[in-house]
């Protein structure tokens, strides 16, 4: 059994893919997606995965997938459609990846799912997004201007009614002419702010840990010098964060929710979830959930699609 372990940077995480491999008698190797080619002259498949030879892996895991030009993430992405459709078990599937890196799908399957998720929004105009924002915030609302494609709390921006005064909607080329903009949840009362949320970690359909990540500002990524702690996973923050892997039919995700005073809301889902701050502060064996669930569920249902 020989599973490519898809990555732009080996280390810890793929150490950890590679060792839980290993225990079942399964080999992982890292290859990089940009790597990766289409030959149709190569062999019968048309693919060429760097140290698999003509042969095609039996299973991969996407780790990491570097971001490049339009054209370059499109091939990647290529690949790993290709794989699934020659009927590797591919985890999470390209399809998954796709809706998940893009916030504004997330965003929409959540809302058609019936997940509670703050109201969000994504245009190309930018005079119709300031109209909104206008409006917001004249109801005294702030609203997180969001890269489509960010990651790790990067590039976020409060506009609309922030801290008592009003903030314009910036100009959209640094977020590639698109507005996504989601209504602004303020930390609970009583919480003493900056306040924290939720990382809830879904295998298989099931919510299987969880940590808080307490912020230093009111983005609470690891990135951005939240620190984490272990967090209960009560029954309703379990049930939402699978009813969001479910919405985007993820087969591992990295829930991210916040609290209000109605109860949990999903801000994001992440199809290549990182999870060694998470391992930090949890007993559950990550690496070995994910890679059990590869070979005894996704790898069986891989097989079931081949046949059919
Ligand atoms: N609508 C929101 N209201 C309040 N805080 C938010 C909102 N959206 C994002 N944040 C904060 O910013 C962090 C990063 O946002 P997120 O949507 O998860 O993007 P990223 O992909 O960068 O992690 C969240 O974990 C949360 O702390
Ligand atoms: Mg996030």
């Amino acid at each position: 059994m020989r599973v490519a372990i898809f990555t732009d940077e080996t280390g810890w995480h793929t150490r950890q893919l590679q060792a839980a491999l290993r225990a079942r008698g399964a080999e992982g190797r890292c290859v990089d997606l940009e790597d990766c080619r289409i030959d149709t002259t190569a062999a019968w498949h048309g693919l060429v995965i760097p140290g698999f030879g003509d042969a095609l892996p039996d299973a991969a895991i996407v780790r990491g997938i570097a971001g490049g030009s339009f054209e370059q993430v499109t091939k990647r992405l290529g690949v790993l459609h290709a794989l699934r459709e020659l009927g590797v078990a591919v985890y999470n599937d390209a399809r998954a990846i796709e809706r998940s890196v893009d916030k504004a799908m997330t965003s929409l399957l959540l809302h058609a799912a019936g997940i509670p998720t703050p109201p969000t929004w994504a245009m190309e105009s930018a005079a119709q997004a300031q109209r909104l924002v206008t409006r917001e915030s004249a109801a005294g609302r702030a609203l997180v201007l969001k890269p489509l494609f960010g990651s790790q709390g990067k590039g976020l921006q409060r506009v609309g009614r922030v801290d008592g005064a009003h903030v314009p909607l910036p100009d959209l080329k640094d977020y590639g002419g698109l507005a996504y903009l989601q209504r602004f949840v303020p930390a609970v009362p009583g919480i003493a702010t900056p306040g924290f949320d939720w990382r809830v970690l879904v295998i298989g359909g099931r919510a299987v840990t969880a940590m808080r990540r307490i912020g230093t500002t009111w983005i609470h990524n690891v990135k951005q010098g939240a620190r984490v702690e272990p967090a209960v996973l009560d029954a309703a923050l379990a049930d939402l964060a699978e009813r969001a892997a479910a919405a985007l039919q993820m087969d591992y995700a990295g829930i991210d929710l916040l609290p209000t005073p109605e109860g949990p809301q999903v801000l994001e889902v992440n199809g290549v979830a990182a999870w060694q701050g998470l391992q930090k502060v949890t007993r559950f064996p990550i690496a070995r959930a994910l890679v059990d669930d590869l070979l005894d569920r996704k790898l069986a249902a891989a097989a079931g699609a081949r046949r059919a």
